[in-house]
């Protein structure tokens, strides 16, 4: 018998066994090597007990020792799985999954006590148990994340999902969407049976239902046991399939993204037959998966580079975490509103400046509005939503700004307006200050010159919707120095969001790049390609927003506006202007159509009381050339690779300075598909690898243009064989 090294058994003279969840080499539990073994002789022991003496044990309780319950698979080992050793990955989570089955059968109760998070892997433990109680525990999270990564849950998550809620609410609430309940909601959403307030509670009602239930049965395992809802042998649950491939493609707009496809047949075949066989169906649609591409992108973005973006990999080192008491925030707008409601959420005091008191007030009122509305959907209470805007002090008075140590600014995009904003109060807040701007566009260098402080000085740019979008570019420019960026990375994580950090250029990185994308999207319109067929492709390659209609969103002016200001620099600094083909259809749509976008009532598409509604129409008079195609793989790569080119190129410039930063600002701060793992990973996992993407970039190159040739930093790697990694 093999010894358990992960999981504890304490038994206590009543006959109820705690399995005691402490891998002891790790922070965390996982579904490791160490674990597999464990489990395996937890279950040993438990048949050896009960057959020695049917009466010795009275139920089990898995718990954990650690702040989280269990988190679920080992993703160092499952970003390795290739189809060379994927028969050794299946075989070790069928055994796992052998032994929670083992202890389920026993024919005796086991109940969850799911003290954190359960992630995954950890709340397969928990359905493997007849009963499930979660400890109401801050940030504790129950559910099946594993789409996010590009996997589905095969330790038994979607056969016992399917069968404890039907296959109807276990795709919609749990495996399709990957969603994340607090205690509270998954016991709303059936997830868990109880929620307990306290440690001992939880343990206390684990111990009240084993008394209660001595003979306890999962209900797959009763007799006469069916599928809530039915199966698709049903003929009126038939009827309803159809709709299920139809919502999920309208979820994944038809883009690379393998796991729900494998979600929805593991769990519609897996219905059809026995616990045992759906489990087997379920682990090879998972082997299917593990092995891919997709699924490696997402594990490296949404896992390893996030986790190294947030743990600031990028932060300079040796500098004391700060944390900001007290915010300016300059301009009470669209962003200032949005900043000042996800800083007094995160606890910080806010002063809401505008030019008059009614401004700064209208500011505040979109927390108002949100607040409310987390109010009525139970998201919040009334007395933290209270505190929150209590925070909040709009003014017009630049005096209210004493003892602030942080200005954050967000006026109109003027350099003089934002020079004068920053005179206005740089001698009132506190005299070390931190002086951040949220410029979309403009120099961080030349806005510092404004200031008297320039080595405090940096950029922070926020994307809109502020409280929704979950990243933020910190910008440093010439002469801010390591402190301000060790300060404005500490603010960014104190108000939970992300922060890359990129050096100064027009437009940074995400403003730059994202163009590039609009700009393939237009200017494929201009060569006289179907403009719905350019929306299509974007949608299909990924992008959550189309193209065209994120142009309209921006309005058409705004680039312009950014391009001609930087062929005007462009061409002072001495150099040549090589333009885009998406020049003329801009400037034709602005001057000649009189179509600036959606804030000017029109643009690609035209806007029913402000809404949008069809295509103009007059596109296909003005640009479309009838017949004139291209391959539809053609317009996806067109826009991919344009962003990816450009990203190689400011690794080349030096603008950015990490992969990790490149691959999530790409997906968190301008769309970029998340199949892809974010836009240098797309070059890395690109099939070929990166001389693969090199031959394609020239083939792209030779058909629509220059643009698309290949740097030479892409080109050197990809000749010497080397990927795009921060290792
Ligand atoms: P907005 O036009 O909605 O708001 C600007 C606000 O600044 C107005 O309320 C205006 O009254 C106020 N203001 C003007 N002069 C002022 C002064 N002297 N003192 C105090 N307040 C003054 O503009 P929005 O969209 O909020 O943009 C603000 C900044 O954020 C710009 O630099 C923009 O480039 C940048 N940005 C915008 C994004 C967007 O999606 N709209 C995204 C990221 C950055």
């Amino acid at each position: 018998m093999t010894e358990s090294t992960t999981i504890r058994w304490e038994q206590d003279d009543t006959g109820v066994v705690t399995l005691v969840l402490d891998d002891p080499n790790q922070s965390a539990n996982t579904m490791n090597q160490a674990f597999k073994e464990s489990i395996a002789a937890i279950a040993d022991r438990a048949e050896a007990a009960v057959q020695a003496d049917k009466d010795a044990i009275r139920g089990f309780i898995y718990t954990s020792a650690k702040k989280t319950f269990f988190a679920g698979g080992d993703l160092k080992d499952m970003i390795k799985v290739g189809p060379e050793n994927a028969q050794e990955a299946f075989d070790a989570g069928t055994a796992i999954k052998n032994s929670l089955r083992r202890i389920e059968t026993l024919g005796k109760p086991v109940v969850a006590a799911i003290n954190g998070a359960a992630l995954g892997g950890g709340y397969e433990i928990a359905l493997a148990s007849h009963h499930r109680i979660a400890l109401d525990a801050p940030g504790s999270k129950i559910g099946l994340p594993e789409v996010t990564l590009g996997l589905l849950p095969a330790g038994g998550g979607v056969t016992r999902t399917v069968r404890l809620m039907g296959i109807a609410d276990a795709l919609l609430k749990v495996l399709l969407q990957g969603t994340q309940y607090n205690p509270k909601r998954a016991l709303e959403n059936g997830l868990v049976h109880e929620v307990a307030a306290t440690r001992e509670e939880m343990l206390e009602k684990a111990h009240a239902f084993i008394d209660a239930n001595p003979e306890s049965q999962q209900p797959w395992d009763k007799p006469g046991y069916r599928i809530p809802g039915g199966t698709p042998a049903n003929p009126k649950f038939a009827a309803n399939l159809p709709a299920f491939p139809a919502n999920l493609k309208k979820q994944t707009a038809g883009a690379n993204y393998p796991a729900p496809r494998n979600i929805l047949a593991a769990a519609v075949e897996g219905s059809q037959v026995d616990f045992e066989t759906a489990l087997t169906i379920e682990a090879r649609y998972f082997t299917e998966l593990v092995t891919g591409q997709v699924a490696k992108n997402m594990i490296q973005a949404f896992f390893f580079d996030l986790q190294a973006v947030n743990s600031g990999a990028n932060r300079p080192k040796g500098i004391e975490p700060r944390q900001v008491r007290k915010v300016a925030v300059l301009g009470a707008g669209m962003m200032g509103a949005g900043i000042a409601y996800s800083c007094a959420r995160a606890g910080i005091e806010v002063v809401l400046k505008d030019v008059s008191a009614e401004a700064a007030q209208k500011g505040k009122g979109y927390s108002e509005k949100l607040c409310a509305k987390a109010v009525a959907k139970g998201r919040t209470s009334q007395d933290k939503a209270d505190a929150l805007l209590a925070r909040i002090t709009p003014t017009a008075d630049p005096q209210a700004l004493a003892g602030c140590d942080a200005v954050i600014e967000a006026v109109f995009e003027d350099t003089s307006l934002k020079h004068k904003v920053f005179q206005e109060i740089q001698d009132i807040v506190e005299p070390d200050a931190l002086l951040c701007s949220n410029t979309s566009t403009l120099p961080i260098t030349t806005l510092a010159e404004g200031v008297s402080r320039p080595v405090d000085f940096i950029g922070l740019h926020f994307f809109s919707p502020v409280d929704k979008m979950p990243l933020v570019e910190i910008i440093k420019g010439e002469r801010t120095g390591d402190e301000a960026l060790a300060r404005a990375f500490d603010l960014v994580r104190q108000i939970n969001k992300t922060p890359i950090v990129v050096n100064d250029s027009r437009g940074f990185f995400t403003s730059r790049v994202i163009g590039h994308f609009i700009n393939e999207g237009v200017a494929m319109v201009g060569e006289g390609i179907e403009p719905a067929s350019v929306e299509q492709a974007a949608a299909q390659a990924g992008y959550p927003a189309k193209v065209l209609s994120l142009m309209d969103e921006l309005t058409l002016t705004l680039p312009r506006k950014i391009r001609d200001e930087t062929r005007r620099a462009v061409e002072e600094a001495g150099g040549t202007w090589a333009g885009h083909p998406s020049d003329s259809v801009i400037d034709r749509m602005v001057d000649e159509f009189g179509r600036p976008g959606r804030s000017g009532g029109a643009g690609f598409y035209e806007y029913v009381d402000g809404k949008r509604d069809r295509l103009w129409p007059g596109l296909r008079e003005h640009f479309t050339k009838p017949g004139h195609e291209i391959p539809f793989k053609d317009m996806q790569e067109r826009m991919l690779f344009s962003e990816a080119l450009d990203t190689v190129r400011l690794l080349e410039e030096g603008v950015l300075t990490s992969v990790a930063d490149a691959n999530i600002g790409s997906i968190l701060g301008i769309g970029f598909p998340g199949w892809t793992g974010g836009v240098l990973q797309y070059i890395n996992g690109y099939e070929g690898g990166l001389p693969g993407f090199v031959a394609r970039a020239r083939e792209l190159a030779a058909t629509y243009g220059e643009r698309f040739a290949p740097p030479a930093l892409l080109v050197e790697k990809a000749e010497s064989g080397g990927k795009f990694s921060d290792a």
